[in-house]
């Protein structure tokens, strides 16, 4: 079996789904990998390394996607892309929940048999396939750097001999896989943090950081929901906790927000009214910037100073660290791949939990839905 692997044609995109270290792996289960040339270069991965490893390198994507039997990429496939697979090959890479139903249609069409990595279930059996994880660590932790290098104060406390610096207050909202990254990354760099979530379980591990976690008292029961992820709050609750939130925000200098609801838009933790509530110099980083914003004023991809607050809503976070954020990916794709190849083909088990959760579309037909 083929395995392509293309360069990512995405718009802010530097991250490439194999890296060299993992073609070996791939080899060595009986897969032949072609890499298309310059796949790797935004993240530093020469296409020497790829040949080193193993890999016959092909010119051009279109040649590499009408060669491959399984495709692996990071972004989706565009519909074009889709129309150049292999009748009946296997794409992976992450589909999300805003794919349009063009680009299904075109993947049924080719009777593709698409994976959607972020579809994959979080259970402890697929830890090692779990990219939203991988790719949320770099993210969280990418988020202190960006607010650091906006705040014009420094974070740590500093005794020098020109006086005392107080620490900067930090405080992260959305205690899941970025945010706990992102306090333990502010945290290390000297600041004061405290965090906030709606899942009980997050006010263990955000003080198992050393942070604060804020507002225990208005958790109740918690809203946790399937599978450990938080559910949607009814209004009261959304009120209460946004009046915590502004009344904390006043008194920190950072404020990176992570918030978000599997396949809904992020809730809206910060209004406008908090921001300006805000010291002037304060920064905002958020995360949730694609999918809708924890902040009400956020320009996704953009950095926006609205009431003296700088606003940052980053997009493909990731991407901005490729290196480390592919070598993590090409780990997570490799692991499931390679779960299912037996004896060098593609075994599809749909009884299987991690395959029925995560293919999309076989044998012209959509089976999961996004
Ligand atoms: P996520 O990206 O879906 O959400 C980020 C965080 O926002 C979550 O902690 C969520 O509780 C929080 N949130 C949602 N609404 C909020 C609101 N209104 N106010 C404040 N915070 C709010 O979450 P992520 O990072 O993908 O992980 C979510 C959970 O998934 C984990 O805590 C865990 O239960 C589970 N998980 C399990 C893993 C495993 O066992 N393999 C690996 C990673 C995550």
């Amino acid at each position: 079996m083929k395995v392509g692997v293309p360069r990512e044609t995405a718009a802010g995109e530097s991250r490439v789904a194999i890296v060299p270290e993992t073609v070996a792996k791939l080899a060595k289960a009986g897969l032949e990998v072609l890499v298309e040339k310059d796949a790797g270069r935004a993240a530093l991965f020469a296409d020497e390394a790829y040949a080193k490893a193993g890999a016959r390198l092909v010119d051009g994507g279109e040649a590499l996607l009408g060669e491959a039997d399984i495709v692996l990429k990071v972004d989706p496939p565009t519909v074009e892309e889709a129309g150049h697979l292999k009748e009946g090959a296997a794409v992976f890479s992450f589909l999300q929940s805003w794919s349009s139903g063009a680009l299904l249609a075109a993947l049924n069409a080719r009777r593709v048999t698409a994976f959607s990595m972020e579809q994959i279930p979080r259970i402890s059996r697929a830890q090692s396939m779990d990219v939203l994880s991988s790719q949320a660590t770099i993210a969280g932790y990418k988020a202190v750097l960006l607010a650091a290098n906006r705040l014009p104060r420094v974070l740590p406390m500093l005794v020098t001999a020109a006086g005392t610096l107080a620490p900067a207050k930090v405080l992260v909202l959305g205690a899941g896989v970025a945010g706990l990254m992102a306090i333990s990354t502010a945290r290390r760099m000297g600041a004061v943090v405290e965090g906030f979530d709606v899942r009980l379980a997050a006010a263990e591990q955000v003080e198992s950081l050393g942070a604060k976690f804020i507002g225990k008292e208005l958790l109740g029961a918690g809203a946790e929901g399937a599978g450990g992820y938080a559910k949607e709050l009814a209004a009261d609750a959304e009120a209460r906790n946004r009046e915590l939130i502004k009344k904390h925000a006043a008194e920190n200098s950072v404020v990176i927000s992570t918030a978000a609801i599997p396949k809904k838009k992020a809730p809206l933790l910060i209004p406008e009214d908090t921001v300006k509530a805000m010291k002037p110099g304060s920064v905002i980083v958020d995360l949730a910037a694609e999918t809708g914003g924890n902040c009400a004023l956020t320009v996704p991809g953009e950095e926006v100073v609205v009431h003296g607050v700088t606003i940052l809503g980053p997009r493909k976070l990731p991407a901005t660290l490729p290196t480390h954020a592919s070598q993590m990916y090409s780990r997570n794709i490799a692991t499931l791949l390679l779960s299912l190849i037996k004896n060098g083909a593609l075994v599809l088990d749909f009884k299987d939990e991690v395959v029925a959760a995560a293919c999309v579309t076989h044998g012209g037909e959509t089976r999961s839905a996004l």
